[in-house]
């Protein structure tokens, strides 16, 4: 069986106590850390910018997977870079210039990954699957946390995972929005390779056990 990559995301903890979220999440067993970054613009919401991210980068050395949700990612994508990301996921829909920015944030030395949000087909990224370490497909419309998962969004990770493997290629496929224990599995079986959860973790009394379950230990 592959391995299953966990992100819980920091969007739904408390953002009074970032570095206690952190911290519940590095303590859960779970593998990286999902930080949603909002400019009020792309989405209807804000949330945090690079400064916040560097205050986090010196709490622990944890596998730091930033989604930018904004318009115009190649001007912030470099202030994440520097801030300590180490993947950089930002959206098709917002970028004109998908190919360069990829390759601006591999050259800092990070992982590039690229979103599509519900309405856009997988199809759409075609070449461009070739050059990312990481496609998220987006299974809410992006903004918030705690929204139901579109099922319909699993036929575009199911394409991702065959398309894949006709063309020989090796990005994860991370699933965002609305996972939880009732519908982690089937997740998976559409072939993602990371699960991002934010309010379902949050709210889990046990989160250690949440996480080992999603990871099948
Ligand atoms: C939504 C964000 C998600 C969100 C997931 O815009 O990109 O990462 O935090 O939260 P849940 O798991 O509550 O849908
Ligand atoms: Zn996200």
């Amino acid at each position: 069986m592959r391995k299953i990559i966990i992100a819980p995301s920091m969007l739904s903890a408390n953002f009074s106590e970032l570095g206690k979220g952190l911290s519940e999440i590095a303590d859960s067993g779970a593998d990286w850390v999902h930080l949603d970054v909002m400019d009020g613009q792309f989405v209807p919401n804000l949330t945090f910018g690079p400064a916040v991210v560097q205050d986090l980068r010196q709490l622990n050395k944890f596998f730091f997977d930033v989604h930018l949700m904004v318009n115009t990612p190649d001007r912030i994508a470099p202030a994440f870079a520097k801030a300590g990301a180490d993947l950089i996921t930002f959206h098709y829909e917002a970028a004109v210039h998908s190919h360069r920015l990829i390759q601006e944030v591999k050259g800092m030395g990070k992982k590039a990954g690229i979103s599509i949000i519900p309405s856009t087909p997988a199809l759409i990224l075609g070449d461009l699957l070739a050059f990312v370490d990481l496609v998220l497909v987006m299974t809410v419309n992006p903004g918030f946390g705690g929204q139901k998962l579109l099922k319909e969004c699993l036929e575009k990770v199911r394409f991702l995972a065959e398309e894949r493997k006709r063309r020989g290629l090796n990005f994860l496929i991370s699933v965002d929005g609305g996972i939880n224990s009732q519908n982690f599995a089937e997740v998976i079986t559409a072939g993602a390779d990371v699960l991002v959860t934010g309010s379902a973790f949050f709210n889990a009394q046990d989160k250690a056990s949440y996480i080992g379950q999603m990871k099948g230990i």
